[in-house]
């Protein structure tokens, strides 16, 4: 569905990606971990058509997109939910999610991902008509991937929605995720939390320098020395 090979980019006269290649078969859950500053960010921002690549293809489903416009993009099914979730603080729930469905006409198909959403996120059902500023940091992060899928991507991509949560608000994120994968949805979530992250996913990329250090399946990664000496604390 998704395949990025050889990526460059970066901001301005600042390269941070040197060599990404990853790929995204459809219905997988896919990671990508790495420490901070790793260009994973980057790496979305790059695919969401946010910063053009300066070397290397960027395909989804076949076609080229590499440099393409993010609204464009965004019309094709790629769905990206940042980490500084751009929600309408002012506006209410529901209207925050009528809005990520700006793509679509069809009010019947409107209501029925409104209610998907809301089976997914029951919280957000019963605060619908609160606004969204006076959610919780997990609410919060409920609504940003809520919004998201209303517009039905066919990939969704998701930068570190732990963030800054409570342990409680990130079991029910990630009990979330669980569930849309489940349901058959194509996932490539960034996240610094390595444990959960890989216990979840299928595969997995490890980012370190604007470069794929290291990749596999998740129960590979899970049990490699290096990621366990870096990022699992075991030993
Ligand atoms: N908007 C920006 N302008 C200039 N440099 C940036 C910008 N965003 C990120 N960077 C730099 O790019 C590098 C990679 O950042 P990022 O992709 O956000 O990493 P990660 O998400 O893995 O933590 C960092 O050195 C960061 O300082
Ligand atoms: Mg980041």
């Amino acid at each position: 569905m998704l395949e990025v090979n050889h990526l460059q980019a970066g901001y301005d006269y600042l390269q941070v990606l040197w060599d990404v290649s990853l790929s995204v078969q459809p219905g997988e859950f896919v990671a990508l971990i790495g420490p901070n500053g790793a260009g994973k960010t980057t790496t979305l921002r790059a695919i969401a058509g946010l910063i053009a690549p300066q070397a290397g293809t960027i395909a989804f489903e076949g076609r080229s997109i590499g440099g393409w416009p993010a609204h464009h993009i965004h019309r094709l099914g790629i769905s990206f939910i940042t980490e500084d979730l751009n929600l309408f603080e002012g506006m209410s729930v529901g209207d925050n999610l009528y809005l990520g469905a700006y793509s679509h006409r069809d009010s019947r198909h409107i209501r029925a991902r409104l209610q998907m959403v809301y089976e997914l996120f029951p919280i957000l059902a019963e605060r619908k008509r609160q606004l969204a500023g006076t959610l919780s940091g997990g609410e919060r992060r409920m609504l940003a991937i809520g919004r998201g899928l209303m517009s039905q991507p066919k990939l969704l991509m998701i930068d570190e929605p732990s963030l800054g949560l409570a342990p409680k608000a990130v079991r029910s994120v990630f009990a979330a995720l669980e569930a849309l994968h489940r349901q058959g949805a194509t996932i490539l979530l960034v996240e610094q939390n390595v444990n959960q992250t890989l216990s979840l996913a299928d595969r997995g990329y490890v980012m370190e320098h604007g470069r794929v250090a290291l990749q596999g399946a998740s129960a590979e990664l899970l049990q490699h020395e290096y990621l366990k000496d870096t990022y699992l604390g075991a030993r």
